[in-house]
């Protein structure tokens, strides 16, 4: 038997499970139809794999790490969700919807980078589309190299000659190894290219971005495990009719793992936001009915956000709620409370939900400014432009406590907002706010005052 050398398997494409034989169900992820075949030929292993005898113990405290060790990425937002710079010999996966921006992103990057060589390997676009794309970014590098590649082999074979700081690969589905036969795309080939990556990433000490594809249910595509291989995960994210996007930081070896950074896609390519709560409040010349501004906290930064709300008698028998960036169980329970506490009738009304700038929020805290604004849309009375909520509402009514109420009230302040309403248990830290601090303990005290 000549091919005794060549296994196959069967690999699940959602989460990368293997088994010997076909299955119609993955038992790890429970995902239907995901099995493909794919062939592992044992004979090329790379010979890095094998026994490196220099490769000795070291103390904990022998170990030099100065924070020299970070490249400054020259992007403040990048920066911040990589935790203050780029580590050395760090592999950072970017995940995002095609036509998010993630080549956008980390080309820019790439160009404003300073005193680094930095190789960025594209197996998607031609070395003309890339060019184009750095003349509409209007940035220009003599330190970024660009190539068009989608052999890993050959990618290794180049990227020796170089010995960049920074090494780009957009994407990692594109990528395909001679060791394994299945084609890219696959679990495997996913697999494989990225574990050589990272061996040559921790081996150099050079920095490596993978940018990855999403699937439709917004998890990276290919397998899970990617995201256990990688030290950082980011996730590039926003509505593409909007021009906000976030990148949140989903895992970090080497900071928070609940940093957040803002952008705004411009013609000339991704400008940065380093105050969001400007832009995700619109500019109110005088108030409307059914906005509300919340106080909420996204990764480590505060952010006021504006929720709007549409209330309308429901032409069919069963009334409508739609929620965009606000989970919608969360707006059902909301309504609820509303129904049962206030003796509201929202049942017969439909409810739309927006939060503007098309970012999601799943902060409890906007809860009572959620509650607000749909009141204030039902009973057409408008909430004063001054006054912010930062709470959150519990079953029987009830204001609860939200964490880091200070940095909220902060925010809220720097915005020129006058009056805050905040729980009665919330503890302040700090009490010689120029905002005026509201503190109630039932919602029907904030409805008194308000409608
Ligand atoms: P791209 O970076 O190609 O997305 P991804 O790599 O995530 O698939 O982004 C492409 C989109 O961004 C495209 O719809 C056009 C838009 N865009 C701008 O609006 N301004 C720009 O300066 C650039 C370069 C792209
Ligand atoms: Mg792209």
């Amino acid at each position: 038997m000549k091919n005794k050398k060549n296994k196959s398997a069967f690999f699940c494409q959602s989460c990368g499970s293997q088994s010997p034989k076909w299955l119609g169900k993955c038992p790890t992820c429970n995902e239907w139809n995901t099995f493909v075949e794919e062939t592992i030929s044992k004979e090329k292993r790379s010979s890095s794999t094998r026994f490196n005898k220099d490769n000795i113990p070291t103390l904990i405290n022998q170990v030099v790490f100065s924070d020299e060790d970070r490249i400054d990425s020259n992007n403040l937002e990048l920066n911040r969700v990589l935790g203050g710079g780029i580590v050395k010999g760090s592999v950072i996966l970017i995940g995002g919807d095609p036509g998010i921006g993630k080549s956008t992103l980390i080309l820019q990057m790439s160009l404003m980078i300073e005193n680094k060589t930095i190789i960025y390997i594209s197996g998607e676009e031609s070395q003309n589309q890339i060019k184009m794309r750095s003349q509409r970014i209007n940035a220009n590098s003599d330190s970024c190299f660009i190539l068009t590649e989608t052999s890993i082999e050959n990618v290794f074979d180049q990227v020796q000659k170089i010995n960049p700081d920074i090494l780009v690969v957009d994407s990692i589905q594109t990528m395909h190894t001679f060791n394994i036969e299945s084609p890219p795309g696959s679990v495997s080939q996913i697999r494989e290219c990225t574990s050589q990556l990272i061996q040559y990433a921790k081996q150099t000490e050079t920095a490596v971005f993978l940018i990855g594809h999403i699937n439709k249910d917004g998890a990276l595509a290919g397998p899970k495990i990617l995201e256990h291989m990688v030290d950082t995960v980011l996730q590039f994210e926003g509505d593409r009719n909007h021009i906000y996007r976030i990148l949140r930081t989903i895992k970090n070896r080497f900071g928070s793992a609940s940093e957040l950074g803002v952008y705004e896609m411009c013609q000339n390519g991704l400008r940065e936001v380093n105050n969001p709560s400007e832009i995700l409040i619109s500019e109110r010349e005088e108030s409307t009915s059914g906005v509300a501004i919340a106080s909420t906290i996204e990764g480590a930064r505060p952010i006021m956000v504006e929720i709007q709300s549409l209330v309308s008698s429901a032409v069919y028998g069963t009334p409508q709620r739609s929620s965009t960036g606000f989970n919608l169980r969360r707006l059902n329970m909301i309504l609820a409370v509303l129904e049962k506490r206030c003796g509201f009738r929202l049942g017969v009304k439909d409810v739309f939900l927006n939060i503007t700038g098309g970012i999601s929020i799943d902060d409890t805290a906007i809860d009572l400014a959620v509650m607000c604004s749909i009141l204030s849309s039902d009973q057409d009375i408008p909430i004063p432009l001054e006054v912010c909520f930062a709470a959150e509402v519990g079953l029987s009514g009830e204001i609860r406590a939200v964490n880091r109420i200070d940095n909220r009230i902060s925010e809220a302040e720097k915005l020129g907002y006058k009056k805050i309403i905040i729980s009665k248990h919330n503890k302040l830290n700090y009490k010689d706010y120029k905002i005026q601090v509201i503190r109630y303990s039932k919602i029907e005290e904030v409805f008194r005052l308000l409608f």
